[in-house]
């Protein structure tokens, strides 16, 4: 089973319009020589005040793709200081991360909520990166598997088989980021072959083998090698080290 690797970086709340250019002609700059075929699905989530320009500096430049950090589940209408799908996709956005352990712990996201943000990205025709993780006492209380089974099952609740290829899982455990420590790379390996073993028991093994699970939390150019080593890790959802265009393409070349 072929899995195509995803190297994605979170830019979180960082880059101004300046900072933003800088950073992305770095990366178009170190990836323009690498090998198409080999290399990972490279993927940017900038902030959505700098989706348009970063658009425009990579539109012709078919070896990166754009992502946003959220998206209303709303279409349209009194949301303010919301976003649409519709509004993303005329970004020339492809991917829509959602369920973000930062969004859940201090935006009061609900696992009700990133399904319906799911659907919404899905009927548009985009591919939502759902995030997933424990907390530091869930791990040590023994119920990372129980948790992440839970918000799984919410995330994909209504979804087709279809649809579930389609999407892409984001391991990320919560006290692994931005910590600098990472989850140990087999560890991380046992947890996404449980999340698969979720996706097996909702839908079959066939969507189990398809969908694209990341590791996210610390990646590192020093860790991704191993990390990608490990068969059920499909790539990586990464925070800081995606803010140095160097570190960047370090880990995409790390996944070739
Ligand atoms: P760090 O790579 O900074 O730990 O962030 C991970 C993350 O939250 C990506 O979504």
């Amino acid at each position: 089973m072929s899995r195509r690797p995803i190297i994605a970086g979170n830019w979180k709340m960082h880059n101004n319009k300046a900072q933003a250019k800088e950073l992305i002609e770095g990366i178009l700059a170190g990836i323009k020589d690498l090998d198409a075929d080999k290399m990972p699905e490279v993927v940017v989530a900038p902030t959505y005040t700098a989706l348009w320009q970063v658009h425009d500096l990579i539109k012709n430049e078919p070896k990166i793709a754009l992502s946003a950090q959220n998206v209303s589940q709303f279409a349209k209408g009194a949301y303010t200081g919301e976003i649409s799908i519709d509004m993303l996709a005329d970004f020339g956005v492809k991917f829509v991360i959602i369920g973000h352990s930062e969004r859940r712990q201090m935006f009061n996201e609900t696992d009700e909520a990133i399904n319906e943000k799911a659907k919404a990205i899905l009927d548009a025709g985009l591919i939502p990166i759902i995030c997933c993780g424990e907390t530091l006492e869930q791990r040590e209380a023994g119920v990372t598997d129980s948790h992440i089974e839970g918000q799984i099952t919410k995330a994909l609740a209504n979804l087709t088989a279809d649809e579930v290829i389609k999407s892409v899982i984001a391991y990320e455990p919560i006290w692994a980021i931005g910590t600098g420590k990472s989850c140990d790379a087999v560890e991380a390996n046992r947890t996404i072959g449980e999340i698969r073993k979720v996706v097996a028991k909702l839908y079959s093994q066939d969507v189990a083998d398809k969908i694209r699970i990341l590791y996210g939390g610390s990646v590192k150019p020093s860790t991704i090698v191993e990390q990608m080593a490990q068969p059920e890790i499909d790539g990586g959802l990464i925070g800081g080290a995606s803010l140095e265009a160097e570190s960047f393409v370090a880990l995409v070349k790390g996944a070739m």
